[in-house]
């Protein structure tokens, strides 16, 4: 497979969305880990398996369906992706952000993206919501970016402004909505990294010392196609772990105890979410 996606080919996978839906969504909504069972909110669901759409990157991951789910929540139309894939299952940054292409090219506006997230600032613990105020792209910076490659300036320029990629008015309708909920959302800097492995104790006092507060293995290559496009993004970590070099000794980190966490708080991000979309 080609490294880099044509237009003729992502209004190709358009198409084959809209010939299993006639709702036209506004809204995107990515979810992680242990999140998926958000989707079963939406209302007059069209749900199009990922494996009918041409050049769709097929999730391998436990917890991960690979299904977009085209209907109502909270009076918008939204386009759910339940699993999105990952670059450590050995897809190009590319292919991995081809859903977010398709989003824009469907008339996708704003996108929400949640994730599974380690924990490194102190001040955190598991089950902690934190609204991404900023990334640290490590993937990006080291030569891999989604956007490298052939530039389509029908959709966005060569060089993106990346000087606010998490729109400030949707943290702050964020924080208002969990305020209205009654529980608190933190705030940080989300470093990606490529996974599958979970980071060393060198690895994490690094990420401590460069600014970041959460670590995780999705997300940012999705936000900068978004981004690219125009589209206003808001996204959400769930601290299903702390991330920090010296835990007590014995203990090790498992995808089960992140999936874990991430299900505990499946109620409040639901709050955050539908409160959100509610309001756009
Ligand atoms: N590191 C990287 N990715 C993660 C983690 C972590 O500790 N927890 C959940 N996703």
């Amino acid at each position: 497979m080609a490294d880099f996606f044509t237009p003729t080919e992502i209004a190709a996978a358009a198409t084959a969305v809209r010939r299993h839906t006639n709702q036209q969504p506004t809204v995107g909504l990515i979810l992680g880990s242990g999140l998926s069972s958000l989707a079963e909110a939406v209302t007059n669901p069209d749900i199009i398996h990922s494996s009918d759409i041409p050049h769709w990157p097929v999730s391998t991951v436990a917890g991960h369906h690979g299904r977009l789910i085209i209907g109502g929540l909270e009076g918008k139309t939204v386009l759910v992706l339940q699993g999105r894939s990952h670059y450590y299952e050995g897809l190009s940054t590319r292919q991995i952000t081809l859903p977010v292409r398709v989003m824009h090219a469907l008339g996708v506006k704003t996108l929400i993206v949640t994730n599974a997230a380690g924990g490194i600032n102190a001040q955190f613990t598991p089950g902690d919501l934190m609204l991404i105020k900023d990334h640290i792209n490590f993937l990006g910076m080291a030569g891999n970016n989604p956007l490298r490659g052939p530039n389509d300036d029908a959709v966005g320029p060569r060089f993106p402004d990346m000087t606010e990629p998490y729109d400030r008015g949707l943290r702050q309708l964020a924080q208002q909505t969990a305020v209205a909920n009654g529980f608190a959302v933190q705030e940080g800097v989300y470093a990606y990294v490529a996974g599958p492995s979970y980071e060393t104790p060198a690895e994490l006092r690094f990420l401590r010392m460069v600014g970041a507060d959460a670590v995780g293995m999705s997300t940012v290559p999705s936000v900068v196609v978004a981004r690219h496009a125009g589209m206003r993004v808001l996204g959400v970590s769930t601290i299903t772990n702390m991330a920090i070099p010296d835990p007590i000794p014995g203990t090790t980190l498992t995808h089960e105890e992140v999936l874990e966490t991430g299900k505990r708080v499946i109620p409040l991000l639901m709050a955050l979410l539908s409160g959100v979309v509610r309001q756009l």
